[in-house]
């Protein structure tokens, strides 16, 4: 497990906080139980009266203790993480993957400016690093970035994160299959030769209403932290670092997760009122995680070893139909219970459906076009992937239905996990209920080394 999954308290400057004032008082403890939990038999509320104020000592090393303190510092109902969790932002693996998901998400793509040569590429993804590296530690972009420079000039961080912890801040960063190579072929940068041979843009699918202007993008960065103004400071500050040499051409807001990416976490909601998440891949399954989501080093190529490619699709749900459909129906679409979560073949959440398992008129009690039939690794050579998607709601449109949706992210070691999946759910019920209106894929590079900038193996 990378460094950074373990939140701890390290780094933290003005904002530091004793582990003790992190852990949610018991009547913040959800009602729910984790997947450790029903594993375990080890309720929130027990750990607490088990480990009490020593807590603090569990924040480092070994995944028992990273799973204990990501239980420790999630508060609210969600499970996520606290302000003042802070993840490192060096280590084997890029941030933000494999780490609790958080509770916000600002997600921006960008395109590169024609006028940027491969040094200035370089240039760019140096600053973001060095941004990213304090920002992620609740720091400014620089020290006294706000407030504390001269007067005639205008301030390097943009302030509105003062006084803010970093939240559990991760950020992000992938490149796009245009950062390679151009639609019409040009070679911008000199790294064509370099391009991932799987890093194509995704082939077309069934039900498809992609929007260009929320589709692709040459770079993207992915912040997600338990404070909303974190995250949108974090990406408003790297667009602002970008200023002339790359533009944002896609940005999505997400709220509530509709993931959870360890067994400390409750799982969450998406906005069809189901629980999402339950079946994810899970930061404490080493060997599947090493397997599905990152690029091993025998992999192809070389510079990309510990990254992973990322899939971002921005699924719009219709919800005012979904409102008017049946529970039982609801269920039936997705093959689970919307109460418990657990399969329709019987169980708790966490029981493994049985897709044989039929009723008493010989139907599957998992209906043949369930989502999570399809959607499952038994129905897709062993297929997985590690979903981190959020909720969104941007507004309403011309005839007063909310513009809603899940903003759909996955990790995986190959884009054909992604490809696969997607295309057994070409028959998925839920469809009726859903458009994919934008889309795009990255390739995500490892972790950074201190003194490096993100991807520079890729310029090596
Ligand atoms: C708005 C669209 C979607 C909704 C509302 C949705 C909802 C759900 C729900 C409620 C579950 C069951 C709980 C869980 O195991 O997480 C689930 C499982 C899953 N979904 Fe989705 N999903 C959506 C889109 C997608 C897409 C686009 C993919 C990938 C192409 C996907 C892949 C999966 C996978 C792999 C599982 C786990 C299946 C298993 O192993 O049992 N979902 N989804």
């Amino acid at each position: 497990m990378g460094e950074h999954d373990t939140p701890g308290a390290a780094g933290h400057s003005e904002a530091d906080v004793s582990p003790q004032t992190n852990a949610p008082t018991a009547d913040a403890a959800p009602a729910e139980q984790t997947h450790a939990e029903q594993a375990h038999g080890v309720s929130r509320r027990g750990l607490f009266g088990l480990l009490g104020a020593g807590a603090a000592g569990l924040a480092v090393g070994g995944a028992g203790g990273a799973a204990a303190a990501a239980a420790i510092a999630g508060g609210g109902a969600s499970g996520g993480g606290s302000e003042a969790s802070v993840y490192d932002f060096y280590g084997t693996h890029q941030a933000g993957i494999t780490t609790p998901v958080q509770d916000r998400l600002h997600f921006a793509a960008f395109d590169v400016s024609d006028m940027l040569d491969r040094d200035g590429l370089k240039g760019l993804l140096a600053d973001w690093t060095a941004a990213a590296a304090r920002l992620t530690q609740g720091l400014e972009v620089e020290e006294g970035g706000a407030v504390g420079g001269s007067d005639y000039a205008p301030p390097v961080d943009t302030g509105e994160a003062l006084g803010l912890h970093a939240s559990g801040l991760t950020i992000t960063f992938g490149f796009g299959p245009t950062l390679f190579t151009t639609a019409d072929g040009t070679d911008r940068f000199g790294l064509a030769a370099r391009r991932p041979p799987l890093l194509e843009p995704l082939p077309r699918f069934q039900g498809d209403a992609l929007v260009p202007q929320l589709t692709g993008g040459d770079l993207a960065i992915q912040a997600c932290a338990d404070d909303p103004q974190v995250a949108v400071h974090a990406i408003r500050n790297l667009s602002r670092i970008a200023f002339g040499r790359a533009t944002l051409r896609w940005s999505q807001l997400g709220f509530g997760r509709t993931s959870s990416t360890s067994t400390a976490q409750a799982t969450p909601r998406n906005l069809f009122g189901f629980k999402d998440g339950t079946a994810n891949l899970k930061v404490e399954q080493h060997d599947l995680v090493d397997e599905q989501v990152w690029v091993g080093a025998s992999d192809e190529p070389a510079w990309l070893a510990g990254g992973s490619y990322l899939v971002t699709r921005r699924i719009r749900m219709i919800i005012e139909n979904w409102d008017r459909v049946q529970l039982g129906e609801q269920e039936m679409l997705v093959g689970r219970s919307k109460g418990s979560g657990a399969p329709l073949s019987g169980g708790g959440e966490f029981t493994e459906p049985d897709f044989e398992a039929e009723g008493p008129t010989g139907a599957p009690l998992i209906d043949v076009n369930a989502h999570v039939r399809l959607a499952h690794p038994t129905m897709n050579g062993g297929t997985r992937m590690l979903r981190r998607g959020y909720n969104f709601v941007d507004g309403n449109d011309e005839l007063g239905r909310l513009d809603a949706g899940l903003f759909f992210i996955a990790y995986q070691r190959s884009p054909q996990q992604f490809i696969d999946v997607q295309r057994s759910l070409a028959s998925d019920g839920l469809n009726e209920y859903l458009k994919h209106v934008g889309s795009a894929i990255f390739a995500v590079p490892g972790g950074v080394k201190k003194g490096e900038f993100v991807g520079q193996a890729l310029f090596a």
